[in-house]
């Protein structure tokens, strides 16, 4: 997968892309990530990316032009990229949309900024994405995120040691069970004895319910879109009933 970015502040992408996961799919070739400065697609002496917005207000508006000079400078040759502006405003993020972008054999990630890129930018934009319902100074945190959510579910990216399987949000959205290292006991705390026994159908009862448990506590929303599309498996649904009495136990 090839990414390239776009962004007036191309530094703060340095250690993002020569650290961990992302810095080794990087060096080993799996993918291919190019930050490109939008002043390196302007044309006029003092490299102007931006400009008062038409009506008055506040802040400052990214030109149209050097961002459809990059777009062009950047697909004349090879597969035409799938193009993503970040914005506050835009479609939410979330791990659907990320496995769906990881399949894009190419992206073009435009940096925006939070007062505005000029509309007319959007005739070669395919996605605007926010990354949450909050405002950050600029796209480029919104990038390394999209990216790193991207990245890791290309095939070869992740190693064994980092495996998919037992993501939250990767089995139909089910929140992640708790998990445990050595030592045994630390602080007076202790590891569930389930996990200690060695025992595997148990053990994995046991992470299904927690998982369950954490879900139904944390997103609700999702335990009932699981029920209703009949999602869930019989023995969740036993294991939700028994949670489900406990609770109304719990409240006499
Ligand atoms: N730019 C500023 N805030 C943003 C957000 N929450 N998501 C995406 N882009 C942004």
């Amino acid at each position: 997968m090839r990414i390239d970015v776009l962004t007036v502040l191309p530094g703060l992408f340095d250690c993002f892309l020569r650290e961990g996961v992302i810095g080794r799919a990087i060096s080993s070739g799996k993918v291919d990530v190019r930050v490109h400065n939008l002043r390196d697609f302007t044309t006029d002496k003092h490299r102007v990316v931006d400009d008062v917005p038409y009506g008055g207000g506040p802040g400052m508006v990214l030109k149209p032009e050097p961002i459809f000079r990059a777009y062009e400078e950047l697909t004349k040759e090879g597969e035409k990229p799938f193009v993503i502006l970040t914005e506050p405003w835009g479609e939410r993020f979330n791990q659907e949309m990320a496995k769906e972008l990881s399949e894009k054999p190419r992206l073009l990630i435009i940096c925006g900024r939070y007062e505005g890129v000029d509309e007319r930018v959007k005739a070669i934009v395919d996605r605007e994405v926010s990354i949450g319902d909050y405002v950050l100074t600029g796209g480029e945190l919104p990038a390394m995120v999209i990216m790193d959510a991207v990245l890791r579910l290309v095939p070869g990216v992740l190693g064994n040691r980092e495996s998919l399987e037992a993501d939250s949000f990767s089995d139909r959205g089910l929140l992640g069970y708790p998990n445990y290292t050595r030592p045994a006991r630390f602080r007076g705390m202790e590891v569930p004895d389930v996990l200690l026994s060695g025992h595997h159908a148990k053990i994995e009862r046991w992470r299904k319910e927690q998982s369950l448990r954490r879900t139904l506590e944390r997103r609700p929303e999702v335990i009932e879109r699981l029920k209703r599309e009949g999602l869930l498996t019989e023995e969740e649904l036993e294991i939700l009933r028994k949670i489900e009495e406990e609770r109304e136990v719990g409240e006499d």
